[in-house]
């Protein structure tokens, strides 16, 4: 019987695609991936440290599998990721029963951990180095570049791949946890990014995501920029199935108009920008150490609006930041209703022990009022998007079909049929049994270029490929629409 192992991932798509590098290796390694944690010999929890909730939410998880241990000695526990880089010994102290502690950099070591942790010598702890006080240079090489050959069967969708092209981050906001658990700022050589584009265009990839904490100021030892990148990608578009090529996250301060340009003039790179405001008051922007004014922030979106017009941007937006008063709150209010943002992530301050708001500012503003600003900021977005969302009605759109919508996935009667190995590793490459009576209709759901969820009723083989879509109602977060076969696209 092989070992089997489960990865619970929480958090953003840094943590999303390390699941996956390490899935990739587990299955190299021989291990077998099990959709149920319950049955996994190595159940690992790959971890968010950017708010309290999400910490507390790991321990509580360690918590209740206090006992599991107590009756199965030989299941592996470990944390990893940013959680397991803050933390570190701490969740030895609060959890006794787990084995294993590994920080993001550190990642490319789980493979021997466990080999080491199999043959009785747990617990294995390993962390990158902690920025402060520390020499730059040591600092960048205790995180590890780890972007492996990638694995079709470790992808829960075979059409779409991340890839990372910098790591870390240098910003210091001071809200945030990440210069400290990701490390410093460093971006992949170009060629070597380009290397791995290449390599999933040939496994069939039609949507490539560039992702990095702040995308748009990659450039490399040999000065390639973003846009440089996103130009030489094009150009594996044109003999290849790679359709469509995204980055996130941008930062107002390096949106150039050489991005801009890439963006306008490049047929493949979607027009769509995440660039977070985080406030709309210049005094919180100060406290935040964001390195921009409302002004400034404005100007950036005229710039996008100008040379991309039609581009969708997004936002995300921190609420009861330390000091916040009613007035400031408002001013963020004005700047989302202003920007009309096609949609904002918002989130209530967390405090974080080791930032320098953590230092410097009290958490002082009161939890039923950073609700209440949570709520009514939402609301308003929320109105702007289904407005923004209505525009389409009775439009025809191109979107590239994902699979089966969030809601039939649900349904445990739909996994009836996949291919064995899909039930198996729980990773399968979609797509359809090769039967040949006509295919069973099935909700699914696919995005546009500017990534709207559209979803539609159509047989299941159509995952991975592109279709033209007949919008015939929407709500504030998803177009509804029929299936056409031919349009004009978005
Ligand atoms: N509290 C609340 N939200 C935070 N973010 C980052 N740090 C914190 C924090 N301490 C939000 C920011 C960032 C997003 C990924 O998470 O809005 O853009
Ligand atoms: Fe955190 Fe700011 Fe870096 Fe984003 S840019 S990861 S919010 S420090």
């Amino acid at each position: 019987m092989s070992v089997t192992f489960h990865i619970e991932t929480v958090g953003c798509q840094m943590n999303v695609l390390d699941s996956e590098l390490i899935t990739a290796s587990l299955l190299r390694e021989g291990f077998q991936y099990v959709e149920n944690p319950k049955l996994a010999d190595i159940l690992l929890f790959n971890t968010c440290s950017i708010r309290q909730h999400a910490e507390d939410k790991i321990y509580s998880a360690l918590g209740r599998l206090k006992h599991v241990k107590k009756y199965y000695p030989q299941k592996i526990l470990g944390v990893i990721g940013c959680m397991a880089q803050k933390e570190g010994e701490m969740i030895f102290s609060r959890a006794p029963h787990v084995d294993l502690v590994v920080g993001p950099g550190q990642i490319a070591r789980i493979p021997y951990l466990i080999s080491k942790i199999r043959a009785g010598q747990t617990p294995q702890l390993e962390l990158s180095l902690d920025r402060r006080g520390k020499n730059r240079q040591e600092v960048e090489s205790s995180f590890d570049f780890y972007d492996p050959t990638r694995d079709l069967l470790a992808r829960e969708n075979p059409y779409q791949a991340m890839v990372r092209i910098m790591f870390g981050c240098d910003q210091f906001c001071t809200y945030c946890i990440v210069p400290h658990v990701r490390g410093p700022e460093q971006s992949r050589g170009m060629e070597e990014v380009l290397a791995e584009v290449q390599q999933l265009a040939s496994q069939g990839c039609r949507e490539i995501t560039f992702i990095g904490q702040t995308v748009s100021k990659y450039h490399d030892e040999s000065g390639n920029r973003l846009s440089d990148l996103l130009e030489k990608t094009e150009r594996i578009t044109e003999s290849s199935s790679l359709q469509r090529i995204r980055f996130v996250t941008s930062h107002p301060n390096s949106m150039t108009p050489d991005l801009l340009e890439a963006v306008r003039d490049l047929p493949h790179v979607v027009p769509y920008f995440h660039v977070p405001a985080q406030s709309g008051s210049d005094a919180v922007l100060k406290r935040m150490n964001r390195g921009y004014t409302v002004q400034k922030y404005r100007e950036m979106l005229d710039e996008i609006h100008q040379t991309v017009p039609g581009a969708a941007i997004t936002s995300d937006f921190i609420v009861g930041f330390c000091g916040e008063t009613e007035e400031e709150f408002q001013q963020t209010m004005k700047l989302t209703e202003d920007a009309r943002f096609k949609n904002s992530f918002i989130f209530k301050f967390s405090p974080r022990e080791g930032t320098k708001a953590y230092q410097l500012y009290a958490d002082d503003v009161p939890e039923e009022v950073k609700k209440r600003r949570n709520n009514e900021l939402l609301e308003l977005q929320n109105r702007i998007s289904a407005e923004d969302n209505e525009r389409f009605e009775g439009q025809m759109v191109e979107i590239l079909v994902e699979g089966l919508s969030k809601n039939m996935k649900k349904l445990p009667v739909l996994t009836e049929g996949f291919p064995e190995e899909e039930e198996k590793t729980g990773f399968g490459k979609g797509g359809m049994s090769g039967e040949e009576k006509p295919e069973e209709m099935v909700q699914l759901t696919g995005r546009t270029a500017c990534d709207r969820i559209v979803v539609f009723d159509g047989p299941r083989s159509l995952a991975g490929t592109m279709q033209n879509i007949k919008i015939t109602r929407t709500s504030a977060f998803t177009l509804f629409g029929e299936m056409m076969v031919s349009g004009r696209e978005e």
